[in-house]
């Protein structure tokens, strides 16, 4: 029998990483988080195809996708992310690569790149995966699939507040704006935008704790 695959998108900031890891340590699935992997290819272009001005030369890091080596690790329940040989989960979180993530990840190049990767990890089961367009395009096949959303003002709050946690003194109005032009960017592109699946369940978690949505997922998951 398959394993059970879950694909859990949404917006920014609606919690879908910490849900989705979670609820992997309760069911004994691993979790990827798919945004991971944009970071992480944004981190490289950050670092290594810059042009003159200091702006990411996207020819040159098409050029150089031969070059960029992911691979994971399981560690309890969770896919780590390497690039390169180097463990990434701190460095893929800094507000430059926040910054210019989107423009990457709507690259139809950079997709096509991470698609068979993404697809790979769930080919045998046991995976919840989270991120934009994986139960629209990447798992289509998906056993469960979840959409999560919230207002931006409670989606601020909670980015601001993890920020602030981390130690990463910023000013919410500039995390509201960030997470407002990724909303736009993610949902508007042409290739693979963020979207609900047709059969993809909503939820709508600004009234909601983080637990209380983790109850709802699971409460779904008993029924059927
Ligand atoms: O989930 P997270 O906010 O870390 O994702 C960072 C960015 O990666 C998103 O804003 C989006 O541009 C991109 N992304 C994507 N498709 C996914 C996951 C993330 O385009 N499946």
């Amino acid at each position: 029998m398959r394993k059970l695959v879950i694909a859990v998108d949404g917006y920014s900031s609606t919690g879908k990483s910490s849900i989705s890891k979670i609820i992997a340590k309760k069911l004994n699935l691993v979790h990827l988080d798919t945004g991971s992997i944009y970071r992480a290819v944004t981190y490289y272009a950050l670092k290594n195809c810059k042009n003159s001005e200091g702006k990411i030369d996207l020819d040159l890091l098409f050029k150089s996708l031969d070059k960029i080596e992911i691979s994971f690790k399981e560690d309890k329940n969770e896919l780590k992310l390497y690039l390169n040989g180097e463990e990434m989960s701190h460095k893929i979180r800094q507000i430059k690569v926040n910054n210019n993530v989107s423009f990457i990840a709507k690259q139809p190049e950079i997709r096509a790149f991470l698609l068979e990767l993404q697809r790979n990890l769930a080919k045998n089961g046991g995976i919840i995966m989270d991120g934009r367009d994986i139960g629209a395009f990447v798992l289509p096949d998906a056993d469960f699939k979840f959409f999560l959303t919230a207002s931006v003002e409670e989606r601020t709050k909670r980015r601001f507040q993890e920020l602030k946690n981390s130690g990463i003194d910023t000013e919410e109005e500039k995390v509201r704006d960030n997470l407002l032009k990724r909303d736009k960017i993610d949902s508007e592109r042409e290739n693979s935008p963020l979207k609900q699946a047709e059969d993809a369940i909503l939820i709508d978690n600004t009234f909601l704790t983080k637990e209380e949505t983790i109850a709802l997922i699971l409460n779904y998951l008993k029924k059927t």
